[in-house]
């Protein structure tokens, strides 16, 4: 089993929105996946109440408890565990961050959350992990050419020294409707843009992680 955790100290930058599409993205995909929800504000746990059909396992929990769980997921054949967190406290997210196969550390293109995850980025090698930034809530290019905010951002990140996703997701719409709904991008509309960049994002996940889940679990 792999372990995903996503992460950010500020707030409102997508760490739900991110895994909660990369659960559902895995799930369809045929992998069994159980995503565990520490942040008490339980964003994920609503889009996912909000669900109709079969999808991930969800575990309402707390970052004290993810070390059993962890172990029992991984007992009961789950190929991946994905977790969601609050942007504090500290200590409660290194927990969960000690657990992980794969670190994301989600940015908007910004001056403030770009640095914050400078910070972060050294707390992650500190702790031993493998880290991946996800730029998130981007504004769009035009005619193939990025947004300044877009350039600065992908600079700056590079003093945190982690690698940047080779897709990073915009800001669309399809991400709102469909979280409302406990459903992909791609489950809220398989031709959207949206969809194709969080399938771009999967695949480099697994890429890093070194795995094919879909392929394990045929
Ligand atoms: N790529 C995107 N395009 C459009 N809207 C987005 C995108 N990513 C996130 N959002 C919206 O931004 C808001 C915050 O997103 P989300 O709840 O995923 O962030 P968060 O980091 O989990 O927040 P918190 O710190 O409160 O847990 C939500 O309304 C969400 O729908
Ligand atoms: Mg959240």
């Amino acid at each position: 089993m792999k372990t995903v955790v996503v992460t950010s100290r500020k707030g409102g930058v997508g760490k739900t929105t991110v895994a909660v599409n990369l659960a559902l993205t895995a799930f369809d995909g045929g992998a069994r996946v159980m995503l565990a929800d520490i942040d008490p504000q339980r964003s994920a746990t609503d889009s996912l109440k909000a669900r109709t059909r079969p999808g991930p396992a969800l575990i309402e929990t707390t970052a004290g408890k993810l070390f059993q769980l962890h172990m029992a997921a991984g007992r009961e054949g789950f190929d991946l565990l994905v977790i969601d967190t609050p942007s504090t406290p500290e200590a409660e997210v290194a927990l969960a961050m000690n657990l992980a196969d794969l670190c994301l550390l989600i940015s908007r293109p910004n001056f403030l959350d770009v640095a914050s995850v400078v910070r972060s980025s050294e707390a992650v090698r500190r702790l031993g992990r493998t880290g991946l930034v996800v730029l998130n809530q981007a504004p769009p290019s035009r005619k193939g050419i990025e947004p300044p905010s877009v350039l600065r951002a992908i600079e700056a990140l590079r003093f945190g020294g982690l690698p940047l996703a080779t897709v990073g997701l915009r800001s669309r719409a399809v991400y709102q409707s469909a979280i409302a709904h406990g459903v992909s991008a791609a489950e809220w509309d398989p031709n959207s843009t949206a969809a194709r960049e969080m399938a771009g994002l999967w695949r480099d996940i697994q890429r890093r992680l070194g795995i094919g889940l879909a392929a394990e679990r045929a």
